[in-house]
């Protein structure tokens, strides 16, 4: 007896031998046929069951979404759709799913509905297909990684300091909420709190992260990061994974290499090891569009929108550049745009970074030497003393999916940034002292992986990405 899971069996010849396989039941037809699934892959294998060798209530409890161990006989497949099927000999109901309540019945379901059973909705082929892909995606990630002599570094998940200096963090406290502790102030006082200071949920491991690459040479850390931004949208999610890798001796030439190689080597182990998945999203994708408009349909399939990732340069531009392409362009003159681009300095909308990558260059874009004073203090001044050597990698249908910086390494510039932008310098004494000892060039990225799944899977919303999104007032599962 082999015992095999589904994706190992539908590979073999049929021998004629005994099998057994677990799984599933995802339709049963006629009495007779059952297409059993397990996860390992999203095709299904047949069963062929003889209904007259089973008792009556056995067959009863074969309902869509049951749990079944099915012994029989492997052989070739009389039906077409599969080159294998099992001839059942023995069916264990190990448990059953009551066709009136299980919500995961073989029909569409909306998005939106299985998002109410985040639980549950693994089960489908589109989940399943997704989470195979996400999980194949982290594999690339640390192989590419390993392959290219970086270190996994894990940052803290609590933190003190505020990285992004964009203040939208969760706190983390074991203070009483009706009843803290005050200062002669009447200002909670943090110092009785667990930690003896102010602390969060990390917004990213950067920081961290620096220090680490100043001795190790080139690290990366792939975690949780948190975000209390009140944005809904579909590309936004309050806990998501990033992957920042930080690298000593590297300037932002060389960190843009380096993200964009990055990325086209996950999405091609991707395109070389999912392949199934990928045909089953792609035309999930083109039955959607079908219910689209014309103009609003993508002009390429999602295969074909990987391997064109794949094969082509982003485009790179300067800040500046951009801003003129974007100050004499249609949608800006005709004030179509929301957000009217009227100078240098403006800060890029998600509808600005699209029609770049969209419209105008029709391919990935990375735009870099941004105005200082949109983006964060550690990022190094250039010689302009108004734009710093930051990069943004924009992807078609995403936006940003990177955001990236050569760090600034001299102590007294960055001492001047913090205190223009009233940072404490006792808050991060310690990032300064990165400065004091052995400081060098040195740069990295941060990509936000469920962008990266969103793009490879072709799905609309980031909340179907992750297993159990975190959104603005949901945090049900
Ligand atoms: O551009 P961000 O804020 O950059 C940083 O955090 C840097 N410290 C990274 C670094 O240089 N090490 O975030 C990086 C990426 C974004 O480009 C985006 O893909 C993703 O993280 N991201 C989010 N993804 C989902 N939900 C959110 N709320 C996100 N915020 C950022
Ligand atoms: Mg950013």
């Amino acid at each position: 007896m082999v015992s095999l899971n589904i994706k190992e069996l539908l590979a073999k010849e049929p021998l004629s031998q005994e099998v057994t396989v677990n799984g599933w039941v995802k339709t049963f037809r006629s009495n007779r046929f059952i297409a059993l699934n397990d996860g390992s892959t999203i095709n299904n294998v047949q069963c062929v069951v003889d209904f007259e060798q089973f008792d009556e209530t056995l067959l009863r409890q074969i309902n869509t979404g049951a749990a079944l161990t099915v012994e029989g006989i492997l052989v070739e497949s009389q039906g077409k759709g599969q080159n294998v099927e099992i001839q059942v000999k023995d069916i264990t109901v190990h448990g059953g799913a009551d066709p009136e309540t299980y919500p995961i019945q073989p029909k569409k379901h909306s998005l939106e509905f299985l998002r109410e059973k985040a639980h549950l909705r693994v089960r489908t082929n589109t989940f399943a297909a997704v989470m195979r892909i996400r999980s194949a995606l982290s594999f690339a990630i640390h192989k590419y990684f390993r392959e290219n002599g970086f270190y996994y570094f894990h940052a803290p998940i609590i933190t003190g300091s505020d990285a992004e200096g964009a203040g939208e963090m969760f706190r983390v406290t074991t203070l009483d909420g009706k009843n803290p502790p005050l200062d002669d102030n009447g200002n909670v006082d943090y110092k009785e709190d667990f930690f003896g200071k102010e602390t969060n949920l990390t917004v990213s491991g950067q920081l961290e992260a620096e220090a680490y690459a100043m001795g190790l040479g080139k690290v990366y850390t792939f975690g949780p990061t948190f975000r209390a931004e009140n944005s809904n949208t579909s590309r936004h999610l309050a806990e998501f994974w990033m992957i920042e890798p930080e690298m000593a001796f590297f300037d932002l030439d060389a960190n843009m290499d380096l993200a964009e190689d990055f990325i086209k080597n996950v999405i091609m182990y991707i395109l070389e090891n999912c392949e199934d998945d990928l045909v089953f999203l792609e035309k999930r994708l083109l039955d959607e569009e079908k219910s689209k408009p014309q103009a609003e349909r993508s002009e390429m399939a999602l295969i074909d929108k990987l391997k064109f990732i794949v094969e082509n340069r982003f485009k790179r531009l300067t800040y500046t550049e951009a801003i003129d392409i974007l100050k004499n362009c249609k949608p800006n003159k005709k004030k179509k745009f929301q957000y009217i681009i009227e100078e240098w300095g403006a800060d890029l909308q998600s509808e600005h970074e699209r029609f770049l990558v969209e419209k105008h260059f029709k391919c990935p874009v990375i735009l870099f030497d941004y105005p200082a004073k949109i983006k964060a203090f550690y990022m190094r001044l250039n010689e302009d003393g108004k734009t710093v050597r930051a990069m943004d990698i924009l992807f078609p249908g995403i936006g940003e999916i990177v955001g990236g910086s050569q760090r600034e390494e001299r102590l007294d510039i960055l001492k001047e940034k913090m205190a223009a932008l009233d940072i404490p310098e006792e808050e991060l004494w310690w990032y300064l002292d990165l400065r004091k000892f052995g400081t060098v060039v040195h740069s990295g990225f941060g990509l936000g992986f469920e962008r990266l799944v969103q793009f490879t899977t072709g799905m609309g919303n980031i909340r179907d990405v992750i297993p159990f999104p975190r959104t603005p007032q949901n945090a049900e599962f």
